[in-house]
């Protein structure tokens, strides 16, 4: 199993239920690598004494948050030479159109108003390599890496065409429930590090805490129910659900009857 995150914002919920707390619950059932993506982070602009800082401070998280050094691998990205070898060959293997194709790469380079790096387009490629490097099986990650892993196994299969059987192609593990937690301010947004009202950082101080899931949006139902047509009700909830390690008929039974402030009294308290 092989996984990382870039250090290049704050570590938020939706990193935790949809990445690492995935990696904590499978560790003991695979050999496992967690990686700092620090070569991934500088596609953009990075402060360095900031990156400096989240660099270790996102090691202090996965060991907090359950990965045990003594079983898990854990690293930064720059620190092993091969992961920079090994994208510039799949740069020269990889069509244009492919790398041109992904969405993550236009929704960024839009961000920075068509400014970006060539190492913005390459991303993916790196992503392929540090993946591929290690033989890697299963990629746990959130939903918004499907196309990514999807990418890397093109890579590999083409690579292993031309070449024999050098990369175990690997699959992209991504749960259910939880690879896409939304924003507390807009249902319709994913939560991420740019929303911060919408957003719970994990090192946020408790008090911040409770006060953003309290503000979280929700409609003006009253029934208790996991409804697409509700997003802000269904993210809280689901949020609940994972936290507490529920069954979603066990959260809609434990909320009957309740309202949407009793809910995010609870769900706040179990957040902190
Ligand atoms: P990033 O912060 O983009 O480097 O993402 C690190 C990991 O967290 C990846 O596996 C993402 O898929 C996952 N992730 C980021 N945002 C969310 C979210 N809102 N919900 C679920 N997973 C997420
Ligand atoms: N692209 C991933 C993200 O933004 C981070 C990442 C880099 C990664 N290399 C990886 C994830 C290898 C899984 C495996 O979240």
């Amino acid at each position: 199993m092989f996984s990382g995150i870039q250090p290049s914002g704050d570590l938020h919920l939706g990193n935790y239920l949809g990445a690492i707390k995935n990696w904590v619950d499978a560790q003991h059932d695979n050999d496992n690598i967690f990686c700092i993506v620090d070569l991934h982070a500088i596609t953009l602009p990075q402060p360095p004494a900031e990156l400096h800082r989240r660099i270790r401070d996102q090691a202090k998280i996965y060991v907090a948050s359950g990965l045990d050094p003594k079983t898990t691998a854990i690293f930064v990205q720059s620190h092993v030479k091969e992961h920079a070898e090994l994208a510039w060959l799949f740069n020269c293997v990889t069509p244009l159109g492919w790398a041109n194709r992904m969405t993550q790469f236009k929704e960024k380079s839009a961000e920075v108003k068509g400014q970006s790096s060539v190492g913005l387009l390459a991303y993916p490629m790196l992503m392929a390599a540090d993946i591929l490097l290690y033989q890697t099986d299963g990629v746990p990650v959130g939903d918004d890496q499907r196309q990514h892993i999807e990418l890397t196994r093109d890579i590999a299969q083409t690579f292993n065409h031309h070449y024999g059987e050098v990369f175990k192609v690997p699959e992209a593990w991504i749960r259910k429930e939880g690879a896409r937690i939304m924003s507390l301010q807009d249902g319709a947004k994913k939560m991420s590090k740019s929303d911060p009202p919408g957003c719970v950082f994990l090192l946020d101080e408790p008090e911040v805490i409770a006060t953003k899931v309290k503000r979280a949006v929700t409609d003006s139902g009253r029934d208790v129910r996991f409804d697409v047509e509700r997003p802000g009700l269904l993210n809280l909830l689901t949020i609940y659900q994972l936290l507490s390690g529920s069954t979603r008929d066990q959260v809609e039974g434990h909320f009957e009857w309740q309202g949407y402030g009793a809910i995010k009294r609870e769900l706040a308290e179990l957040v902190v």
